[in-house]
């Protein structure tokens, strides 16, 4: 059975994107391995420095992937911070990682491009080398991820490789698992759904809200008469990810046609997600109502996935020399 495993940054409500490109298939993933998902709480205060929304957005990120379906019978849910060891190896592998290797990791490159100074810490420099403990740790074999968290995985993977071949066999070699289709989920504005575009649909945004984001989709100036081209449209992107085929197909028609302007088309996409997240968000309210079951959920996970940690920790000092 092979050892799945992904993490979630804490840093706010989960999206759509998170949704497509994590969530979901690690909700998929639990039937078919090993899985151990865990709350990224390290990787958040890279950039969150306030202990009660921290504490606030790990709470609920855990509880709106319980909501979404993942089973704590089948999967491991945990937070990163309940780990022992995941400082410690970070800076041990931190010692056998290359300075131009971090230095080519698209969200410090990003933060030196914007110009983010002092906001450019250590932490986030070192961010891969984090994300990698936290794959290697519990000797995973597949890690299914978003699109925009590929490089992470390979530079995981070249680490790895590294440390095995200065210390011998330590770490298994773990592989990306990418899913066709929803490699990058569209923003509200077109560009990539992500927190730091300010341009995400939430998964349990209240209706309202909800109908108001979807509302604020970016579309060009084309006239309600004037038929519409479905291709490049950030609506018809986002419906596909909620809609059968053929209502997808009936949209795209529509579009073709001319006579139905882009507020329509928001509405029809609007009642397709609020329908899609329907049973998981009443889910989600039964759960909520028990106030002590997310915590029993990733105590229980913590105790299972320091099982695992340990014992690579105690590899990894006996390789070293540590020990
Ligand atoms: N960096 C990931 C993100 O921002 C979260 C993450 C942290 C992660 N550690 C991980 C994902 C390990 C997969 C495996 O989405």
């Amino acid at each position: 059975m092979p050892r799945i495993l992904s993490g979630i940054k804490p840093t706010g409500a989960p999206h759509i994107g998170n949704y497509f490109g994590m969530m979901r298939p690690a909700i998929e993933w639990q039937d078919r391995g090993e899985a151990f998902y865990f709350i990224a709480d390290y990787h958040a205060l890279t950039t969150l420095h306030d202990p009660i929304l921290l504490r606030k957005y790990s709470r609920d990120v855990a509880l709106d992937f319980l909501a979404c379906g993942l089973d704590p019978a089948k999967a491991t849910l945990f937070r990163q911070s309940d780990i022992h060891g995941i400082g410690q190896l970070t800076w041990i592998l931190g010692t056998l990682t290359p300075m131009p290797m971090l230095e080519n990791a698209h969200a410090y490159k990003t933060a030196i491009d914007r110009n983010e100074g002092a906001a450019v810490n250590l932490g986030l420099f070192a961010y891969p080398v984090l994300m990698a403990i936290d794959i290697l740790i519990y000797q995973s074999n597949i890690v299914p991820v978003g699109r925009d968290q590929k490089q992470h995985v390979e530079m995981t993977r070249d680490l790895a490789i590294k440390f095995n071949r200065t210390f011998g066999d330590t770490f298994t070699i773990p592989e990306p698992s990418i899913l066709p289709g929803v490699e990058t989920i569209r923003g509200l504005d077109g560009q990539k759904m992500s927190k730091s575009y300010d341009n995400t649909i939430d998964l349990f945004a209240a209706e309202k809200a909800l109908r108001k984001k979807v509302m604020s989709i970016v579309t060009d100036s084309t006239p309600v008469e004037a038929p519409k081209n479905p291709e490049n449209s950030s609506i018809v992107a986002l419906f596909k990810l909620f809609a059968p085929e053929n209502d997808v197909k009936d949209m795209e028609r529509r579009f073709r046609a001319g006579g139905t302007g882009y507020g329509d088309f928001k509405k029809q996409l609007f009642e397709a997600i609020w329908t899609y997240f329907e049973p998981m968000r009443a889910r989600r309210a039964e759960l909520e109502a028990d106030p002590g079951y997310v915590e029993s959920v990733l105590a229980a996970g913590a105790e299972r996935a320091n099982a695992l940690a340990s014992q690579t920790v105690r590899n990894v000092r006996l390789a070293t020399g540590l020990q």
